[in-house]
């Protein structure tokens, strides 16, 4: 049997094995209210044989969308629409969990394949942003430096939306605290220049994200897991490196927090070195300093690569991106090639790899 192929407990669930669905936006929404389209990628990769899918980033409020077509959880249409979804997962023997998120300063962008690029004018439906301060995302439009009030409502609109994940029927929450977005954003000293308790000090920029932690921990059952998503190195002079994200990754773990996804980047525009499973000497540092559970995810392609990032103790679950864009169905490939004997939908046993 393969690590790949093996169970992973966190608190109550048992998630079936480690090849897990990465959060991919698919820009696809109107209101924020998943459709046939969310239906279909994240019902096709149940089907799949992924053990966990992590539904794309969703708004927390409308203004932390990154795109207008971004999907949300601040209303009770979007937790109708969501739950029809996890019904269908679960009833592949999948968990599906969302990642919950606020853009702050790179909110109200166009979509990547729209024509045009960089921040949607309000006349097309975009929005004035937040951000830690007044520092633009080259090529985006400033934000609002947020005001402690605004600060101090963030916690409260991500635990409101962790209750309505609830009831969508999700099984894992995760936060969004990478890629340059609002969480992200107040951890990274480039961005976050706040003279107040929450900027200056790593424990003052690590604040907001920590009061989220908790006040979603406490909106979220007890037996459900908490994920954070961090971004281990800001790739540039002056930003945050890995042990810093695997300092604040071991006070999450205090928090309640079960599991760290290592991603990196995305808060400046920098010079990424990308190559196969550039991001997994990171997910190994995190899980080394913090003593967590963690994921690792970036350019791990092959069932041997992921089998492998798991026997190297590099993590404890692998997640996989733009391979199950081409692949939905990735870990019923996967364990064929492992040798690992897993159930297939009875749908389409015909097609079994024997
Ligand atoms: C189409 C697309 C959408 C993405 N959207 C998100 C997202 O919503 N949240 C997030 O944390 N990462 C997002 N990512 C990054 C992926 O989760 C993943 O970390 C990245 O693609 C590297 O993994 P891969 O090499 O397996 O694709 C996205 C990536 C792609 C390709």
């Amino acid at each position: 049997m393969s690590l790949l192929f093996e169970p992973l407990r966190l608190r109550d669930l048992t998630v079936t094995n480690r090849a897990w669905l990465a959060p991919m936006c698919q820009y696809s929404a109107v209101d924020g209210v998943p459709n046939e389209w969310h239906l279909v990628h994240l019902g096709a990769r149940a089907a799949g044989g992924f053990g966990l899918l992590l539904a794309e980033a969703t708004a927390v409020v409308p203004e932390g969308r990154i795109s207008p077509q971004d999907v949300g959880l601040w209303d009770d249409v979007q937790v109708a629409a969501w739950r029809r979804i996890t019904e269908f997962v679960h009833e592949q023997g999948a968990l599906v969990g969302v990642q919950l998120a606020h853009a702050g300063r790179k909110a109200s962008t166009y979509r990547p394949w729209s024509p045009v690029q960089g921040s949607v004018p309000a006349a097309e439906g975009g929005w004035p942003t937040l951000g830690p301060t007044g520092l633009a995302f080259p090529g985006y439009a400033a934000p609002a430096a947020m005001t402690p009030e605004q600060v101090a409502a963030v916690p409260e609109q991500f635990a409101a939306a962790a209750g309505r994940a609830h009831a969508a029927g999700f099984d894992v929450v995760e936060l969004h605290a990478a890629h340059g977005y609002l969480l992200h954003q107040f951890l990274s000293p480039l961005t976050n220049q706040r003279t107040d308790g929450y900027g200056g000090t790593p424990g003052n920029r690590a604040r907001l994200l920590i009061e989220t932690a908790d006040a979603v921990r406490a909106a979220w059952p007890d037996g459900k897991p908490l994920f954070v998503r961090v971004s281990a190195t800001d790739w540039t002079t002056g930003g945050l490196e890995p042990d810093d994200v695997a300092a604040v990754a071991k006070e999450l773990g205090a928090h309640g927090v079960d599991l760290v996804d290592v991603s990196t980047g995305g808060l400046v525009p920098a010079e990424v070195p990308a190559a196969p499973g550039y991001q997994v000497p990171h997910a190994r540092r995190v899980r080394q300093l913090s003593g967590l559970v963690v994921a690792a995810v970036g350019l791990v392609t092959s069932a041997e690569q992921a089998e492998q990032v798991l026997v190297d103790g590099a993590a404890d679950a692998v997640l996989l991106g733009r391979p199950a864009l081409r692949d939905p169905h990735w870990p019923l490939r996967a364990a064929r090639e492992l040798g690992d004997a897993v159930a297939w939908p009875p749908q389409y046993q015909r097609g079994a790899w024997r």
